[in-house]
């Protein structure tokens, strides 16, 4: 028998057998990112291959409780392909926000990162790679991060749980096909999936006893499907949208969650014994059930509307007078690009951008420039009104700071990190620019990410 000393020593070796972390005091938990074979479809069909951290899809909830310093060691396994972990939704300092090129260097395959950085919300949020993302999330690599309030300001519920929305494009075999540059997904509507599961299972199903009262945190890891979601059996209230505490908790008939934003909800389970209450996705061709609660009797009472989550330390946002840097989205099929943009400081006409692989623009240029779309001092208040002169929708995500939506009548919408804009929509948001560095500014449809919708702030 080993004593234990030597099993601790022995472990520092396990994570490159792929064994994964999580012990001993020296190395940080790793996530190792690499192809594995799971059960995604369902029992009649063979295993997919995808590619997961630590062998799992989604990707372990990493639990931590507010105030607690987050460390996670990146090992990346991958075949031939670089890639790094953007934590989605953190406030965080930015050499651990996860961009290769831009506040890191890409983790070569064979290389790791260590990430470490101070949890400061509570709230529901989520990792993925930021490289080659369409392929990357596409195949598998994402998971939730959960911030525990301190255990005094937890909200009075008879459970938690993670629901993980997602869709695959798989073939008929259950292999994920392998068009991630398909150029009618970058100027469509994104690479949308025909399978949709919940946590990596075509349904999520529990018992419940009557009038329990559930706190479900639902994270859009999809790369283009926008889920409207229906409820029967249940009272919903709306607890927190991307992390942050709504100040009243309202309650909801239907929810629409975009590409990459979080949704808790408080649920009371109310459907008779024996019935199942539902939660159930509204598609073009029908209504499909992705969650089934089973209620067992005998009943519960109904319980009082529930109290707000506590809020996390946001900054005073005041966006009165503060300067304003419009932001004109442009492109994609039906509209096009008939001035051309700019794309890596040429000036190029649609075809040539077509070629390159480019359809949308922002501000009349495609992708990154040498500038910042904003350069904003640190403590700075800015405006961005988004007007979107597509014919699609995007999901707008800022990193590293929320904001929160200025409605017409000068009202603050709630706080945010990924807003989803309508064709023929403006919209406009307001956020403080409280941490330095150079956040990106970008679709979360990777598809269009990857072909033109992506910009980035600098705070300094
Ligand atoms: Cu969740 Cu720039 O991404
Ligand atoms: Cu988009």
């Amino acid at each position: 028998m080993p004593n234990r000393r030597e099993v601790i020593a022995g472990a520092v070796a396990l994570p490159a057998l792929g064994l994964g972390g999580q012990v001993g005091a020296a190395a940080p938990p790793i996530l190792r990112a690499a192809p594995e074979r799971v059960r995604l479809a369902p029992e009649d069909y063979p295993e997919t291959e995808v590619w997961a951290y630590n062998g799992q899809v989604p990707g372990q909830t990493l639990r931590y409780e507010q105030g607690q310093v987050l460390e996670v060691r990146l090992e990346n396994a991958l075949p031939e392909q670089d890639s790094t972990i953007h934590w989605h939704g953190l406030r965080l300092p930015n050499e651990m926000d996860g961009v290769p090129g831009l506040t890191q260097a890409p983790v070569r395959p064979g290389e790791a990162f260590d990430y470490r950085f101070a949890l400061r919300d509570a709230g529901t949020f989520w990792y993925h790679p930021h490289a080659h993302s369409v392929e990357q999330i596409s195949r598998g690599l994402a998971g939730v991060l959960v911030v525990d309030e301190p255990e005094a300001a937890r909200p009075d519920v008879d459970g938690d749980e993670v629901l993980v929305l997602d869709d695959w494009r798989m073939a008929s075999d259950a292999v994920i096909r392998e068009d991630f540059g398909a150029w009618h997904d970058m100027s469509h509507a994104g690479r949308l999936g025909n399978y949709v599961t919940v946590n990596a299972r075509p349904e999520y199903r529990r018992k419940v006893a009557r009038g329990e009262r559930l706190r479900l945190r639902l994270v859009n890891t999809a790369t283009a499907r926008i889920f409207t979601l229906r409820f029967r059996g249940m009272r919903v209230w709306l607890a927190a949208l991307d992390g942050m505490p709504l100040e009243t908790p309202g309650e909801v008939e239907e929810v629409v969650i975009a590409p990459a934003q979080r949704t808790d909800l408080l649920v009371d389970l109310l459907a008779e014994p024996g019935e199942e209450a539902l939660i159930a996705s509204v598609e073009r061709d029908g209504t499909y059930a992705l969650a089934g609660f089973t209620v067992t009797g005998p009943g519960g009472v109904a319980r009082d509307a529930p109290a707000a989550l506590v809020p996390n330390d946001m900054p005073l946002l005041e966006p009165e007078g503060a300067r304003a840097v419009p932001l004109v989205m442009e492109g994609g099929a039906m509209r096009g690009l008939p001035e051309g943009a700019i794309w890596r400081g040429n000036k190029m006409e649609m075809r040539a951008l077509a070629e390159a692989g480019q359809f949308w623009a922002f501000n009349g240029m495609a992708g990154m420039g040498e500038a910042p779309l904003v350069d904003a001092f640190l403590g700075e208040t800015i405006r961005i009104p988004m007007t979107n002169r597509t014919a699609f929708s995007h999901a707008m995500h800022l990193h590293g700071m929320h904001f929160r939506e200025v409605m017409n009548d000068g009202s603050l919408g709630p706080w945010r990190d990924t807003l989803l804009v309508a064709p023929a929509e403006v919209r406009e948001i307001a956020f403080v620019a409280e941490t330095p560095g150079d956040w990106m500014f970008h679709c979360h449809m990777p598809s269009h990410q990857m072909s033109g919708m992506m910009n980035w702030i600098r705070v300094s």
